[in-house]
């Protein structure tokens, strides 16, 4: 470092703060001297004081060693090492640095100390503590000097920590939905380039505030546009799950939970992004079902109720409801993103020679069709997309291009002998049609 010139700053800041005006000394190197010195940091205070011009008062010393004794952080008490330093920061946080340099040129671990705690304490007097990252970068800057005292440290991380969680508050106490929060924003932006442990420790404080205030529904739901950063949301979500707030069984917060997740995953850039451990965790928190579309190799879509499972049928091309076979019925995951960002998938099978399970248009699911029933559900080469719909106790299955038919099976009057068909059945009879049309999936990943 180039220490001439941070002298040179300090002493002309002296001079222009004239925060010492009368008592500005005409031999500037008895300052140089001070701080240089090796000698205990009482005796360096002290002849700051002489160099002051004040009279060297005893009770600094009483006031500096009792408070040194208890432990309490501002050791510094009224000193001439507080003065010197405010005298410096001059109500400038960016002046802060050089105080921070100049603790570099400080010969005792005592007397450095002394300024990182005073520079810590004068800091605190200016409006700009209010500010979450200036006390982030703060405590940035401190953690490049090796010897700042760990209690210290722990005091301005808390600081930030806490302001921060004042900050994010805001949003969580704020009907409108279109308000918008800039500042909510930069710090969840700035956030993005520190250790996610710091956001951890934020959202502790921050969740504690909100739900002693609000609903844990209204929290839930005002998380959903929290931050664009899908590991962030992913961290956000995962800890307001951890919460005992959360934990009574209320349907609604249940529902609002998932639907945050299902949105998160659902994100584009969501596998890319977000770390396989958050990921994993995410996915965990899921139904059963929901669960396995995202982290099985392989699914077996089986009938809810009884042991059945579809696959192609003994004779035709056509999906039928089959007995129990998890090497016929394993059916590879396909997923895709529509452009509403919603996610599709499709399913096909090696045993099958890699045909998939196809839903054929027809014209009878119409709404003005007699049959609300067709049997349009084969095993082909091509692709064929389904939406996934979950259900309280299982799946239900939609053709992702028009989402107007609904995949279901078990009724023996559209069996033909040997051939369990499954069929289709309107969108709009699924509610009177439920078992037929409710599936469940089993991880099939290790069948052959
Ligand atoms: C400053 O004090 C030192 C001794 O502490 C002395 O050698 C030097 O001449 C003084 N300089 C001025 C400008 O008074
Ligand atoms: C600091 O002290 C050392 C000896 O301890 C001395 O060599 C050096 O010149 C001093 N620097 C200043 C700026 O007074
Ligand atoms: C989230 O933001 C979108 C628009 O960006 C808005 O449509 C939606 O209502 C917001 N959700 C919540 C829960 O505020
Ligand atoms: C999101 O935040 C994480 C850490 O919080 C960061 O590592 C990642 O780069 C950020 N992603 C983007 C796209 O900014
Ligand atoms: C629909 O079925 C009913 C009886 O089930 C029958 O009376 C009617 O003619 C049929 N309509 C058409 C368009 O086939
Ligand atoms: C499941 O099996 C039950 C009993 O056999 C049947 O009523 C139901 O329709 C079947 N559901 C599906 C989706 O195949």
């Amino acid at each position: 470092m180039a220490s001439a010139t941070v002298w040179l700053i300090l002493i002309l800041g002296l001079r222009w703060s004239g925060a010492l005006d009368s008592h500005t000394p005409n031999n500037d190197s008895k300052l140089l001297a001070a701080l240089n010195s090796s000698a205990p940091a009482q005796e360096v205070l002290f002849h700051i004081d002489i160099w002051r011009n004040e009279a060297p008062v005893y009770s600094h010393f009483d006031v500096w060693t009792n408070e040194a004794a208890v432990g309490a952080l501002a050791p510094a008490g009224s000193s001439a090492l507080e003065s010197l330093i405010r005298a410096e920061v001059g109500g400038d946080w960016e002046r802060g640095k050089l105080v921070l340099q100049l603790a570099n040129e400080a010969k005792t671990l005592e007397l450095k100390e002394a300024i990182y705690t005073a520079l810590w304490k004068e800091l605190q007097q200016t409006k700009q503590i209010y500010d979450p990252m200036k006390i982030l970068q703060f405590h940035e800057q401190l953690r490049l000097h090796t010897d700042v005292p760990q209690h210290l440290m722990e005091l301005i991380y808390q600081a930030f920590v806490h302001r921060s969680a004042q900050f994010l508050e805001a949003p969580f106490h704020t009907n409108s939905p279109a308000a918008t929060f800039p500042l909510v924003n930069s710090l969840m932006e700035r956030l993005t380039f520190s250790t996610l442990d710091y956001l951890r420790d934020i959202l502790e404080v921050l969740y504690n505030a909100v739900l002693a205030l609000e609903t844990p529904l209204s929290v839930v739901e005002r998380l959903a546009n929290f931050t664009t950063n899908l590991t962030q949301m992913a961290q956000a979500n995962l800890q307001l799950l951890a919460r005992e707030e959360l934990r009574r069984e209320d349907p609604k917060v249940q529902l609002a939970l998932q639907s945050n997740l299902r949105d998160l995953l659902e994100q584009p850039g969501f596998e890319q992004e977000v770390a396989v451990s958050l990921r994993t965790k995410i996915y965990a928190h899921l139904p059963k079902d929901e669960q396995l579309l995202y982290t099985a190799r392989k699914v077996c879509i089986r009938n809810v109720t009884d042991n059945t499972y579809i696959y192609e049928c003994p004779q035709t091309y056509l999906i039928c409801s089959n007995a129990r076979d998890l090497k016929k019925a394993a059916y590879f995951i396909q997923r895709e993103n529509s452009l509403d960002s919603r996610p599709k998938f499709a399913f096909y099978s090696a045993y099958w020679r890699n045909r998939y399970i196809l839903m054929e248009p027809s014209a009878q699911t119409g709404p003005n069709a007699n049959h609300s029933i067709t049997k349009n559900v084969y095993s082909r080469n091509n692709i064929n997309w389904w939406r996934v719909v979950y259900e309280v106790d299982g799946i239900s299955l939609y053709d992702a291009v028009s989402e107007g038919s609904v995949l279901c099976g078990g009724d023996p009057a559209h069996w033909d002998s040997e051939e369990h068909h499954v069929y289709t059945r309107r969108a709009s009879e699924f509610a009177a049609h439920r078992g037929e049309c409710t599936w469940s999936l089993e991880d099939c990943s290790d069948a052959a």
